[in-house]
């Protein structure tokens, strides 16, 4: 999953399925902890994974506070915790707790990008935690995570479906982020979506069509390229292909569902950041009789000066032409 995507995705939802996680994912949680980085690269993280049916669940499920008994159904309960005497101190900063945190958020994302619900939790009973994994005594349980995949909310009691339902609120960027001096909000520039996307029609002909009955995937890529072409010639009036001041650096490509003959397609696309010599498109393949999106891209085009044969700058001519393009 694309990064932005796995942040949007995550949520600390409650209703759990009780289809149990294949132990790959856990590892892929536990390798992406791993590689989390820690002051003095001391890692002070250590994780218990705790599967049903194994000895100490059942008490460490005793340990969750009434309010998070719905944890109980997840299949895997893994506890994070470390112990201040392996983690790094800075004057007075001491650094367990923070590393931990870092090491748990990496685990968590882990867990979104392979379809996972992950739920981090502090209601819980820390002497009950202790005895039920045989914790060293000066190791301090921090939080405990539930592991699982989604489930029904009408599976929950009324009590946890109220709390899954409440929507979603964060401060906003200007309380939380300073810029200069402390008290001065970070003002942000760019919009959360972009005021306008381009969209447009993308004809298949018969001789897009591979042997598999579909659009074959190299076939894809050209789409996109003749949906950038046309942004370029209906947004800068670019005449000929020399007009279109930037080349194809980069492209990511996710394919979802094929593309058969008989669909209708249409490419949207729009800016997600400019730099100072590049932009980058997001854009989609869909069709817009139901929706279906087949193919998603995040392309990366660096301006090119074709006299020098070299990277340039963005111009500011660009900039104010594709402001309506930019997301966040
Ligand atoms: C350290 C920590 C402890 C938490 N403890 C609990 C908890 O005991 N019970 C619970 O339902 N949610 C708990 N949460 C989840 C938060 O309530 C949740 O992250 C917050 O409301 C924001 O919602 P979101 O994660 O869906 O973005 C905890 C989260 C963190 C990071």
């Amino acid at each position: 999953m694309e990064f932005h995507k796995i942040l949007t995705a995550r949520k600390s939802g409650r209703a759990f399925s009780d289809r149990p996680v294949e132990p790959g994912k856990i590892e892929r949680m536990i390798e992406a902890a791993r590689w989390s980085p820690s002051c003095a690269n001391r890692q002070p993280w250590r994780f218990v994974v705790v599967e049903k049916g194994v000895p100490g669940r059942l008490a460490l499920e005793e340990a969750l506070d009434p309010g998070n008994a719905w944890a109980k159904r997840a299949p895997v309960l893994i506890v994070a915790g470390a112990r201040k005497a392996d983690a790094a101190v800075v004057e007075t900063r001491e650094y367990f707790l923070f590393d931990t945190g870092l090491a748990t958020m990496s685990l968590l994302y882990r867990g979104v990008d392979q379809g996972l619900l992950v739920h981090p939790m502090a209601g819980f009973r820390e002497a009950l935690v202790k005895t039920a994994l045989s914790l060293p005594e000066e190791f301090l349980p921090v939080a405990m995570v539930a592991v699982g995949y989604p489930g029904k909310r009408e599976d929950l009691d009324e009590e946890a479906r109220k709390k899954d339902e409440k929507p979603r609120v964060r401060k906003g960027a200007g309380e939380i982020a300073f810029r200069g001096l402390f008290g001065t909000a970070f003002q942000g520039t760019l919009p959360a979506t972009p005021a306008k996307v381009y969209e447009t029609d993308i004809p298949l002909r018969f001789g897009d069509i591979d042997a598999m009955g579909h659009v074959n995937n190299a076939v894809t890529m050209t789409l996109f390229e003749l949906g950038r072409v046309k942004f370029f010639a209906e947004v800068f009036e670019a005449r000929k292909v020399e007009d279109i001041r930037f080349i194809l650096a980069e492209a990511t490509v996710r394919y979802r569902v094929p593309i058969l003959l008989q669909d209708r397609v249409r490419l949207r696309m729009f800016i997600t950041d400019i730099s100072r010599s590049s932009f980058r498109f997001r854009c989609e393949l869909f069709d817009p009789r139901d929706g279906r999106v087949f193919t998603e891209a995040e392309t990366v085009q660096v301006m090119y000066d074709y006299e020098t044969g070299r990277p340039c700058p963005v111009s500011p001519e660009f900039q104010e032409k594709v402001k309506d393009y930019v997301g966040g």
